[in-house]
């Protein structure tokens, strides 16, 4: 495997699966995954919009941000995320990039982020994350995120946890996700009330943004035109499915124009019950995404 930096950007390269994957150390953003990276470039699945920028200072707009402590505005109820912002500080922090290792059949990159003064002035527990980034095979990675809780903890840390994932479509009215069948899902742009699926193949029709419960670990599947991405979810139960549509799109600072036309982000996280953690425990949630070319 090969190892370039360049302004954050950490890009792995690995020439036995001939696929790469780039992280930014600002949100240790995931902003690129491409397959067959011999043939024109290779083919590029995720998506970033060409008016964010990886390295911040706002978080990214594509990729994979990751989503921690909390998810959407935070809980007023809850005190450790009273201070906090919509989807919490890990998504605009600076992680250190630990290591980059070929284990096994995978090769890896992996990053870590500790509280800073500035974290501590809006969240106080002690925490260490640690974020890893795997090509797995020529068509799969994962990214697996630990949340250690220290041991100088003194209370109980709950956090939500959400890999906001905006995957590249050729066209959003041609995509479509199966695997959702019968799950109840709450739904935002209806106040948050909840339904039961009844579709078996889902699509984005107008803005949509529906996080669905209990989803099977790896029932999963989306359609992009360019193929399919199937995916499996450790300790992350709850899918987000998000498309701003055209309206909410165009009033967006940092999304290009049209962009709602070119991604659907499909979000593993465990949202509806918080984790808990005591000082000196932790917690690993992933994703593992396997891409089919049609
Ligand atoms: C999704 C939420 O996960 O993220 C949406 O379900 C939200 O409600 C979207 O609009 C984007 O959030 P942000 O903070 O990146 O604009």
């Amino acid at each position: 495997m090969t190892i370039s930096e360049h302004q954050g950007d950490i890009r792995l390269s690995s020439e036995r699966h001939n696929a790469s994957v780039t992280v930014n150390t600002f949100g240790a953003s995931l902003h690129s995954w491409k397959t067959s990276v011999d043939a024109n470039d290779g083919t590029e699945h995720l998506f970033v919009s060409s008016k964010s920028k990886p390295g911040g200072p706002k978080p990214i707009r594509g990729g994979v941000p990751v989503v921690w402590p909390c998810f959407g505005p935070p809980d007023p109820a809850e005190e450790q995320f009273s201070r906090l912002k919509q989807h919490g500080f890990a998504r605009n922090s600076v992680w250190k990039h630990l290591a980059s290792v070929s284990e096994g059949s995978s090769d890896e990159l992996a990053f870590e982020l500790t509280s800073t003064d500035e974290i501590r002035a809006i969240y106080a527990l002690p925490f260490r994350l640690v974020y890893v980034v795997r090509i797995i095979s020529p068509a799969s990675i994962s990214t697996s995120l630990t949340v250690q809780h220290l041991e100088s903890g003194s209370e109980d840390m709950n956090f939500q946890a959400l890999l906001h994932s905006y995957w590249s479509v050729d066209n959003i009215q041609e995509t479509s996700i199966n695997g959702l069948h019968n799950l109840d899902y709450s739904d935002k742009t209806r106040d948050q009330a909840h339904f039961t699926e009844a579709r078996e193949v889902v699509a984005a029709e107008g803005e949509t943004d529906r996080v669905y419960f209990d989803a099977p670990s790896s029932s999963v599947e989306l359609r992009t035109g360019k193929g399919k991405l199937a995916f499996t979810f450790d300790k992350l139960q709850d899918v987000v499915v998000w498309n701003p549509a055209a309206k909410v799109s165009d009033g967006m600072a940092d999304m290009e124009p049209n962009g709602w036309q070119r991604f659907i982000c499909v979000e593993p996280g465990c949202i509806a019950s918080k984790v808990m953690l005591k000082p000196g425990e932790s917690w690993t949630g992933s994703q593992t995404i396997t891409y089919t070319a049609t």
